[in-house]
């Protein structure tokens, strides 16, 4: 257990609050990249990548960001080796019960979006509790994204409409966006205002195809362990900096 006391900082002054994205998501890319850097195994890039993630949450929580989406592993992750995938999955459901308390303590509401079944059943029950005892805190909505797969999701939201309008409690009209979106994993969220990806790619790698339609889209070179509160700053000044036309003029 860690007894040290919880940090907050403030907004930085040149932060807008009028322009503070409500909504942020992120690709935690590189960290595979950042330990061979090292000279250490790809396992502990990840491991540190969740002390990056750690510290990107109490900073968006102290600074006024109503939430944060972070994809945590994409349905093709399922590809890599398989002692890779056993190490997340173990470091996933750890973290998980380690961390719990100070996230509860912190006013964090947590969720997981993606195909959690197939996820293991020890990790499913960390899931469960951590649901369940953060579902009516005040603070930040934490998504995380695992096992998640944009396409994915899309099928699974038509599959349910399809089978609600085969049971005629549905007419075909009645499908629009805002039918649809309530089919996706994120049916009570916002679209993201900003979508960060660390570690230079520039791609979405099957990620909240449907709900990145209008995200502001910032990426950096830096690898995802190095990803700290300064490189977030950096990211908020460039999202405010943004003319966000929506298709208008
Ligand atoms: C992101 O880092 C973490 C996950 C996908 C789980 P990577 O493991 O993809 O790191 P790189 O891209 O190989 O450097
Ligand atoms: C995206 O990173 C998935 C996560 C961050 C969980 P990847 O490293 O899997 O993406 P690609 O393979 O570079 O597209
Ligand atoms: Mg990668």
């Amino acid at each position: 257990m860690t007894a040290e006391p919880f940090v907050t900082s403030s907004l930085p002054a040149d932060i807008d609050t009028q322009k503070l994205p409500r909504h942020v998501a992120v690709i935690m890319d590189g960290n595979g990249r950042w330990a061979k850097q090292q000279g250490l195994p790809r396992i502990m890039g990840h491991r540190r990548g969740v002390d990056t993630l750690k510290k990107l949450l109490r900073t968006c929580n102290d600074w006024g960001v109503g939430a944060l989406t972070a994809y945590a592993f994409s349905t093709e992750n399922w590809g890599r080796p398989l002692e890779e995938v056993a190490f997340l999955m173990t470091l996933f459901e750890r973290v998980l019960r380690q961390e719990l308390r100070d996230m509860d303590k912190e006013g964090v509401r947590i969720q997981f979006v993606g195909n959690l079944q197939s996820l293991p059943a020890s990790l499913q029950e960390e899931i469960d509790r951590a649901v369940q005892q953060t579902q009516s805190n005040p603070g930040i909505r934490f998504t995380v994204a695992t096992n998640y797969g944009g396409r994915q999701e899309i099928v699974q939201a038509c599959r349910a409409i399809a089978t609600q309008v085969q049971r005629g409690q549905l007419a075909p009209e009645d499908i629009d966006e805002s039918l649809f979106s309530h089919h996706l994993y994120t049916a009570n969220l916002e679209d993201p205002d900003l979508l960060i990806r660390t570690s230079g790619e520039m791609r979405l790698s099957n990620f909240l195809l449907w709900q990145l339609a209008y995200a502001e889209l910032y990426v950096t070179d830096t690898l995802w362990p190095d990803f700290d509160p300064t490189e977030f700053h950096r990211a908020l000044c460039a999202y405010q900096k943004r003319h966000r036309r929506f298709g208008k003029v």
